[in-house]
């Protein structure tokens, strides 16, 4: 029979997003309702190797339900890469008395979290990243504030675009992933959007689509580019050269990971920290809480790392449409 769990760790890792301490206030909050206790574990993983705590009673968690961050701090920690360091986590967890831990981040939290629970300690994964490109999850906390954030930005762009007759090359996050790149694009209209998921053909994709524009009528034009798939100061520069545009660059950078989260994220955040809890006190661990087709599961951590998530390419395809038609397909 499962060890009845009476005391938890929580911590949050990695890049962080806003709507972490809405799980993390929704993992204490869950934890005291099932008469277990919940301590917080400070930046990360590496953290849990330092015996870095604090107390999640309840009056630390109020009042965070909005706030962007983390309160419990983030870090990537190369010392729990190595099998000491791991060790030492383990002590931590013996130390505090710590029955499981619930991990909040990306998929190199759950990689720690799995490391982890082959060492006895119970874990339980909450996806939380801007780039929502975590596989077994159809959405990830932060997202929604990010892309928001990002619109709200390039619709300011915009303002001034239009005024003085320009062009606008705006990079947003996603490393790996076009995921806030094609949302945002969408969203405020694009001329086009560059995502790693695509191979850009710069003429195609690029020239020909501000052309069409332009036939149309535009006298702006804005370019959404993902970090993983350029820079946006190259693609400005070769818009300068192919067309003789004089762009303007922007590249949005971290703001996107700030702010407070929104309606979507705060929801979700509070109801994967309820799941991860509950999972806990029901005797279950083990998993990462995942929303599939707009309900809550639980995947078990190896399972979901192997999990592949691909960017619904008729997205692509519908900015294409949409965004810039070409004055002449009829
Ligand atoms: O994974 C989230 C993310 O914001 C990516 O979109 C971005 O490439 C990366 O983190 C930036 O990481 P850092 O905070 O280390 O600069």
């Amino acid at each position: 029979m499962e060890k009845k769990i009476k005391r938890i760790g929580v911590l949050t890792s990695g890049g962080d997003s806003p709507g972490m301490n809405a799980a993390v206030r929704a993992v204490a909050r869950t934890a005291q309702h099932f008469g277990i206790e919940c301590v917080g574990i400070r930046r990360g993983w590496q953290g849990l190797i330092n015996s870095d705590f604090i107390i999640l009673k309840g009056e630390v968690v109020r009042h965070i339900l909005g706030r962007g961050g983390t309160i419990l701090y983030t870090a990537r920690s190369e010392e729990f890469m190595t099998e000491k360091g791991r060790e030492k986590a383990v002590a931590t967890c013996k130390m505090l008395g710590l029955d499981g831990i619930v991990a909040i981040g990306g998929d190199g939290t759950f990689r720690g979290a799995l490391e982890l629970s082959r060492l006895g300690i119970p874990v339980m994964g909450i996806p939380a990243t801007i780039d929502n490109d975590i596989g077994c999850s159809n959405y990830t906390i932060g997202f929604d504030t990010a892309c928001n954030t990002a619109i709200e930005c390039i619709d300011k762009l915009r303002d001034t675009m239009q005024s003085h007759e320009r062009c606008s090359v705006v990079e947003v996050m996603g490393r790996h992933a076009g995921f806030l790149a094609l949302y945002v694009g969408i969203a405020v209209g694009a001329t086009c959007v560059l995502i790693p998921e695509h191979e850009v053909n710069f003429e195609e994709d690029v020239v020909k689509r501000i052309q069409n524009a332009r036939l149309a009528g535009a006298t702006h034009f804005t370019i959404v580019v993902a970090e993983g798939a350029g820079s946006a100061i190259d693609i400005g520069q070769r818009i300068h050269e192919s067309l003789g545009l004089d762009p303007r660059v922007t590249v949005l950078g971290h703001i996107q990971r700030g702010g407070a989260p929104t309606g979507r994220d705060r929801e979700t955040a509070t109801r994967m920290g309820y799941y991860a809890v509950r999972a806990f006190a029901e005797g279950r661990s083990g998993s990462v809480i995942c929303t599939q087709a707009g309900s809550i599961t639980e995947i078990p951590i190896e399972e979901a790392l192997a999990m592949k998530k691909s960017l619904p390419m008729i997205r692509y395809e519908i900015m294409e449409a949409i965004s810039a038609p070409g004055v002449f397909n009829n």
